[in-house]
């Protein structure tokens, strides 16, 4: 990605150092996160346009805390310290930090003194959003208060320069309105980068990249039915067209309908060729008498590398795997504590590659998850595919609590597509970031018609959330849940009684098992 105008963030612990890199990209800028820990010459040598130095739990008087290599401060490269940013920079520079008198949490309106070229076209005072222990009582010579509030005397200071500024909030979350108005003057007016990053260049370089690796050779890639592993294949088969085929192992384990609608689109709507694996019974064997979710987990690990492992080995003259790996997965092994905000991608296909002898292709290895959304658009993969909420590798067995039988698959996938087709049409599908219903291996008493029933319970789950690190239940609309459940239990026979899980994530996870 070296011909990109690029601006680094060096993470020093932030829940929002992520953000910060998707804020920026989102304005047309490439970015990349790195650790706080990398040398300052490896930094340099990526020849970054501008660095943002993210905030981060510690404090800079505490032994042991992140540091920042000073060479990056000499080295004409701007630079925008965030929080503990702006305290090391403050530090490193011979200005005073000192621990504020109570936490300063929440919304602050700041009034602007100077309206550098940092804070150009924003009206003062501007609503920003603080999160601090520690502030800069005193900024470092050289540098000019540029904003304060009652709690913090320095809420932005800046040395224009040496192109240096510091700010005590976050202009990366939504609670700071005019957040991306200053990550803009800091990228375009302070770092002189274009706003030239955008999906179709991405896709463009993409397709170079892959056709220089493939070299004619044959490549091959795993379906899953997810966003992720289709929007790879899709990038794949733009740039070498039948050089790749595509597997789809049905596990048995997917949602209703789901096998033949993700095949019918990889082939009709996108030309791509796809061997279809019908592995149903071999994972309900290798599931059977399995109550405990680590070994179902396991179990079905074992099962689709054995089958992929088939299948790739009766293609023949295989020489690269494609795989679905996202940035937030890369940044997590890249960083030393990893930004928090990782969701684990449990890629199926993990110890396949080296047993195989294949070279692993990641062309999704730089882009957040909603890029990879707008990268499926432009591809052309169906907006059915590319919304589509997360969904587990292991599947429908995580969500059968206790052993999984054909029977019970069943009963879920009907119940499951009730309340994805309901949610659906109240239009709040879209507005949910994952929802699911989950089989009980629980038995109640019910009364349909005259006579006493004794079936299952079915819980439905649905989560708001940013990261999938953390969750809150959806507040869904009654109407919509009493229409759900009284579609179920008049529907899908099996179940009896329909509970609506209200626990957020932690202390809960997200799936039950
Ligand atoms: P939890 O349940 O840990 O889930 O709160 C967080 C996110 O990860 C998904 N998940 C999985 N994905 N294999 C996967 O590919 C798994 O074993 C697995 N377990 C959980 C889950 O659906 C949610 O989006």
């Amino acid at each position: 990605m070296d011909p990109h105008e690029t601006i680094l963030v060096l993470d020093f612990g932030s829940q929002y150092t992520q953000l910060i890199a998707r804020r920026v990209r989102e304005l047309g800028v490439y970015t990349e996160v790195l650790g706080h820990h990398e040398p300052g010459p490896a930094v340099l040598a990526r020849r970054p346009r501008g660095i943002v130095l993210s905030g981060g739990p510690d404090s800079v008087y505490r032994e042991g805390a992140p540091r920042l290599d000073p060479a990056l401060l000499e080295a004409g490269v701007p630079v925008l310290g965030i929080c503990y940013g702006m305290q090391l920079l403050a530090h490193l520079l011979g200005g005073g930090v000192e621990r504020a008198r109570g936490r300063e949490y929440g919304s602050a309106d700041i009034t602007i003194l100077k309206p550098l070229e940092l804070l150009a076209g924003i009206p003062s005072p501007m609503r920003v959003w603080m999160s601090h222990g520690d502030h800069v009582a005193e900024p470092p010579a050289g540098f000019e208060v540029l904003a304060a509030t009652g709690n913090a005397p320095v809420a932005a200071m800046g040395d224009p320069a040496r192109r240096l500024y510091g700010i005590q909030f976050h202009p990366e979350v939504s609670h700071t309105p005019q957040g991306m108005t200053l990550l803009g003057n800091f990228a375009e007016r302070i770092c002189g980068c274009r706003r030239s990053w955008s999906m179709s260049s991405f896709i463009a370089e993409s397709i170079r990249e892959v056709r220089e690796r493939a070299r004619g050779e044959r490549v091959v890639a795993g379906i899953s039915g997810g966003v992720d592993s289709a929007v790879a294949a899709a990038l794949v088969h733009r740039a070498i067209g039948s050089g790749l085929v595509s597997v789809f192992v049905d596990t048995g384990l997917l949602r209703k309908n789901e096998a033949r609608e993700v095949l019918d689109m990889l082939r009709d709507r996108l030309g791509m060729e796809v061997r279809f694996v019908e592995a149903g019974e071999r994972f309900l064997r290798a599931l059977r008498g399995l109550a405990d979710p680590e070994r179902k987990r396991k179990a079905i690990g074992e099962t689709f590398i054995r089958v992929f492992e088939e299948a790739a080995e009766a293609l023949g003259g295989i020489r690269m795997l494609v795989q679905g790996t996202l940035y937030p997965d890369v940044i997590e092994s890249t960083t030393e504590k990893g930004p928090s905000s990782v969701i684990k991608s449990h890629h199926n296909v993990g110890g396949l590659p080296e047993k195989l002898g294949l070279e692993i292709l990641e062309p999704l290895r730089w882009l957040f998850k909603d890029e990879v959304r707008r990268v499926g658009m432009e591809l052309g993969v169906p907006e059915e595919i590319v919304q589509r909420h997360p969904f587990p590798g292991p599947g429908l067995a995580v969500r059968v609590l206790g052993e999984v039988t054909e029977e019970r698959l069943a009963i879920l996938r009907e119940a499951d597509a009730i309340f994805l087709e309901e949610l659906r049409r109240a239009g709040l599908y879209a507005k949910v970031q994952q929802a699911f219903a989950v089989l009980l291996p629980v038995q109640t008493v019910g009364v349909m018609g005259d006579e006493r029933t004794y079936e299952n319970v079915l819980a439905l789950r649905s989560v708001d959330t940013q990261d999938f690190m953390t969750a809150d239940w959806s507040r869904l609309p009654e109407e919509l849940l009493a229409r759900v459940s009284s579609r179920i239990v008049n529907e899908v026979r099996g179940v009896n009684r329909v509970v609506y899980d209200i626990t957020t994530k932690p202390p809960g996870t997200i799936e039950w098992e």
